[in-house]
């Protein structure tokens, strides 16, 4: 959610923050900006929309020589996507790049107003620039200035600051968002997330929260709580891998396809013989975990809802998935004995992040599932599960989801086998399911043909049910939410047996039903549950592995006699038929309206 990169040094700045800028636009495509200081004087450059927007503005821009920039690309929360709202903001002497979110900007900013601050835009982060401003005039040096205005503003925040009159430096801060320090010989770099530094930096400083200090090409200066720090650098991968769409018409699309081969990485190394296991997890690690809490927002919440199934069927232990937003506030009672797991693709999600911490203070167990390694949630769990998805860079999550659920369907049996829950036969019948899910996870061409064909039929109407029982009613959730994200069509998913109890009165030839009709588990229910639909004559499209005349489409998948192999053949289907219909909407399928990848505003 929005993206920062910042650079001091000797290279083609603008190019510098161009590319970062690109590595990050997913997380934030309402407008873009940038500014270079350079001998005592900064140019700035803003745009609405996508990064070209801001690329085409500073197509004759080309400064050389030494220089300081910051650079940001938004996810609108204050303020409307406009060029106005757009970053960097500026005072009189500073230009300042935000992610996050300052909580006591109002009170700020009126008190800024009275002393004269003129405000442009209707940003919480322009209170940023005109603090500094206001304590270089009260103090008259810079570094103070900065540490008082950090300690003046509430809330999340990543942020770059240049001063017009410090010519090679910029100001950093860090709380709750994150930000990262690579250096290069006498080159300084900034980002929000590994990806711009990736392949340039070998290593990474990741500020810790409350962190704050300065950088020049002479050196980089942190402190916390007034303390200088001495924060160690941490490796960085040598390679961007899965960054290119490689012939496919969308990131999502890759991805889609991906599946089958990054869940098989997820397993390796995991499943030896008849049996699971995680190096993450120590000896003694689940010793006197009784109960299980799942947390997690968006996709990776419906890994978590579907996690519980598998681990009260299969583990026989007590499992409850919760929304982190909801978690957080709703003072929840944490058991001595539970172990507190938190489900994340980007390993960012403030909500996720915060419940983590909550959970923590509270004394209990936390195990962190996620997608991005020294991510901020990988690093406050007391231990972390990598999903091996690999980058994800479509909005819309697939191959996270995919990864996730194959974590949780291990440790499922990880803790099923330690507990003595498992039989022998049922390990064994789960580890060929398992082996057996790289497969289910192939896209057939035909089906994919087969979906982009029948999509023409389901792109009006007043909205769409997808409709599951136990594992396929998260999926049927995720469906819904799939198609909502990059269609924009309203569409909910719900509990097959569910329906009755109100929402079929919405039931007409202009609703259409998803419906996920599995052989390997409640066959009959969902059966009777979808004929009441059909009784009611909605539009029905089945996915199943089995003949279903009444329905009017039928989505082929590979029946099954196993759950979670049916789970993952109708999850393809569910996510490329999102897929298609966005595609014919003429939607943008990587970057779908309102929407950003890694949300760290609560
Ligand atoms: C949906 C989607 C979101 C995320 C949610 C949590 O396609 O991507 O719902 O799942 O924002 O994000 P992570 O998993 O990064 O914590």
């Amino acid at each position: 959610m929005c993206g920062i990169v910042g650079f001091i040094g000797n290279k083609e700045i603008k190019n510098v923050l161009l590319s970062g800028l690109k590595e990050l636009e997913y997380r934030g495509y309402d407008s873009a900006g940038l500014a270079v200081l350079q001998n005592g004087k900064i140019d700035i450059f803003k745009a609405v929309g996508k990064l070209k927007n801001l690329v085409d503005k500073t197509a004759n821009y080309a400064p050389t020589g030494f220089a300081a920039g910051i650079a940001h690309t938004r996810w609108a929360t204050h303020g409307k996507p406009t060029e106005i709202n757009a970053h960097p903001h500026q005072g009189d002497r500073a230009f300042v790049v935000h992610n996050g979110i300052i909580e006591n900007y109002m009170s700020l900013k009126e008190t800024l107003i009275k002393s004269g601050a003129k405000f442009v835009s209707q940003t919480d982060t322009e209170v940023i620039a005109h603090l500094y401003d206001h304590f270089l005039r009260d103090l008259g040096e810079p570094k103070a200035a900065f540490a008082r205005t950090i300690e003046a503003i509430e809330g999340a925040y990543a942020i770059l600051l240049l001063d017009e009159a410090m010519d090679g430096a910029i100001f950093f801060a860090k709380k709750h968002s994150p930000l990262e320090i690579g250096k290069v010989g006498g080159e300084i770099y900034f980002a929000s997330s590994d990806a711009p530094l990736v392949g340039i930096c070998d290593s990474a400083i990741y500020l810790e929260d409350d962190s704050w200090g300065w950088a020049n090409a002479s050196e980089i200066a942190i402190f916390k709580d007034k303390e200088p720090q001495n924060t160690p650098a941490k490796p960085l991968p040598a390679t961007q891998t899965g960054a290119q769409k490689e012939g496919f018409r969308f990131f999502m699309e890759k991805e889609i396809y991906e599946q089958s081969r990054v869940v098989g990485e997820t397993i390796m190394g995991r499943v030896a013989g008849d049996s699971v296991r995680f190096d993450e997890i120590g000896e003694g690690f689940l010793d006197g975990v009784s109960a299980l809490r799942l947390v997690a927002c968006g996709t990776s919440y419906h890994a978590a809802m579907t996690a519980c199934y598998l681990f009260e069927r299969l583990a026989k232990i007590e499992a409850r998935a919760e929304i982190a937003s909801e978690f957080r506030y709703r003072e929840a009672i944490l058991r001595e004995g539970e172990l507190f797991i938190v489900i994340s693709q980007s390993g960012e999600t403030a909500d996720t992040l915060e419940a983590l911490k909550l959970a923590k203070k509270a004394g209990v167990l936390t195990l962190a599932i996620c997608n991005v390694d020294n991510s901020s949630i990988v690093r406050e769990a007391h231990t972390a599960i990598l999903t091996r998805a690999g980058i994800e860079k479509g909005v819309a999550s697939t191959k996270a989801f995919a990864t996730q659920t194959m974590v949780l369907w291990l440790l499922a049996l990880l803790i099923g086998d330690r507990r003595g829950a498992i039989s022998a036969d049922l390990m064994s019948r789960e580890i060929m399911a398992i082996r057996k899910s790289a497969l289910a996870l192939q896209v057939r061409e035909e089906t994919h043909d087969l979906i982009r064909r029948m999509t023409k039929r389901y792109l009006y109407g007043h909205g769409f049910f997808y409709i599951g029982r136990d594992i396929f009613y998260p999926l049927a959730l995720e469906g819904a939410l799939k198609l909502k994200e990059i269609s924009y069509l309203h569409a909910e998913g719900y509990p097959a047996g569910e329906m009755k109890h109100g929402p079929i009165a919405l039931a007409d030839a202009e609703l259409f039903t998803i419906a996920l009709m599995p052989r390997a588990i409640l066959r009959e229910k969902t059966r009777s549950n979808v004929e009441e639909l059909i009784a009611r004559d909605s539009t029905l499209l089945a996915i199943s592995g089995e003949e279903f005349p009444l329905a009017d489409d039928l989505l082929p998948i590979a029946a099954s006699d196993h759950p979670m192999l049916e789970f993952y053949e109708m999850m393809v289907a569910i996510q490329l038929l999102a897929l298609e219909i966005a595609v014919r909407l003429g939607n943008d399928v990587d970057m779908p309206r309102n929407l950003a990848k890694s949300v760290t505003v609560e």
